[in-house]
């Protein structure tokens, strides 16, 4: 067990082997990646907030707008917030981009605009957890701190064969304290970014491990042992809760309906079509709206998408509803402006694509 005061001793030894190999490997075969290429901090930063729960691949074109239109943190705390959210959109949790321009106010009204040189102070941060604030302090200002994830802690774990299970706190707090002994002075930044692309691209999950273009797998107990497929050791996740949701494709004319969600809770904030919990049939529906007082002059099926969040699962049937009066609960918008101006999140991505391909019918 990694967390064993002996063992620990033995196994911070046994990282410490990985350094030079590691960052020589990393110096022949780093990805090329926009944020790579910036010294600003600011720029680094925000990569790092994209990167929290989005594939590099995805990232790439955000953060290149983003750069561009929000070049520096000044520019971020004064963003207008529904603009933020359209450049965030598709790439989704989208409170961090809240987040992000919340610390924006911060940075500019404590730090004079600079983001602190501090982990402590990164650490305090609106949307800055351990992992951010450690690849920040070590990219940005080369701080000699570890940036935990569950790449790193599957390549510990299989370097050490360490059956420690991932998903206890426990075990990553002790895979940051070794790492932290063994951080290069001067390197850090690569030292946390080789780590990155070793997890990304060699050191894979269970099945894709690409153990023999592996430059550490010399010094690897779990290759040296041909176990590698037994690492990493991780508990069950909780399963999601699966959600039954009907959405509404109102449509007026030209325009249609749409409704801001609460700014609290999951999708604080953002627009949506309107949409409730529950799956019935059209029957049913139509005699429920027609209680509501809702005068459909038509309903029909627009299909069923599903969408999956970090804890729930929305299983979503989609209906055109025409109606000849603007109802006065929702925001009526044109067609570009739903492509343009609102925030829609992902989740409703297919009934978006459905109300757009419907006007080029026409
Ligand atoms: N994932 C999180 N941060 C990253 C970075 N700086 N480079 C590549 N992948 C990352």
């Amino acid at each position: 067990m990694i967390s064993e005061r002996n063992d620990e001793i033995y196994a911070v030894g046994q990282l410490s082997r990985i350094v030079s190999p590691l960052l020589a490997w990393y110096a022949k075969q780093a990805r090329d990646l926009p944020w790579r290429r910036s010294r600003d901090p600011y720029a680094i930063w925000v990569s790092e907030i994209m990167l929290q729960q989005t594939r590099v691949e995805a990232v790439k074109p955000y953060f290149t707008r983003f750069m561009a239109e929000l070049p520096t943190v000044k520019h971020l705390a004064e963003a207008d917030e529904t603009r933020l959210l359209k450049l965030w959109e598709g790439l989704g949790y989208y409170s961090r981009a809240r987040n992000l321009k919340k610390a924006a106010l911060t940075v500019m009204c404590e730090y004079g605009g600079r983001l602190p040189r501090s982990y402590d102070a990164l650490l305090l941060l609106s949307g800055i957890g351990s992992y951010t604030a450690g690849a920040v302090a070590s990219i940005a200002f080369d701080i000699p701190v570890p940036a935990v994830d569950g790449n790193v802690l599957r390549i510990v774990s299989r370097i050490l064969a360490d059956d420690s299970d991932i998903a206890d706190a426990k075990t990553k707090r002790a895979v940051t304290d070794m790492l932290a002994k063994i951080m290069p002075q001067g390197r850090a930044g690569d030292f946390n970014q080789a780590l990155m692309d070793l997890g990304a691209t060699v050191c894979l999950p269970v099945g894709k491990a690409r153990c023999e273009v592996c430059p550490l797998k010399s010094l690897c107990e779990a290759y040296l042992d041909d176990i590698v497929e037994s690492f990493p050791v991780k508990s069950a996740k909780k399963q999601r809760r699966i959600e039954k949701r009907t959405v509404w494709l109102v449509s007026c004319g030209d325009r249609v309906a749409i409704h801001r969600r609460e700014q609290k809770g999951l999708l604080a904030g953002l627009w949506e079509f309107p949409n409730e919990e529950g799956h019935r049939s059209i029957k049913a529906w139509r005699e429920e709206l027609a209680e509501r007082g809702w005068h459909a002059v038509s309903i029909k099926s627009a299909g069923e998408a599903n969408h999956i969040f970090t804890h729930i699962e929305w299983k979503m049937k989609g209906y055109w509803v025409e109606v000849s009066e603007l109802i006065a609960e929702w925001e009526w918008v044109g067609r570009d402006e739903l492509t343009d101006v609102y925030p829609i999140p992902t989740a409703f991505k297919y009934y978006q694509e459905q109300v757009m391909k419907k006007e080029v019918q026409k």
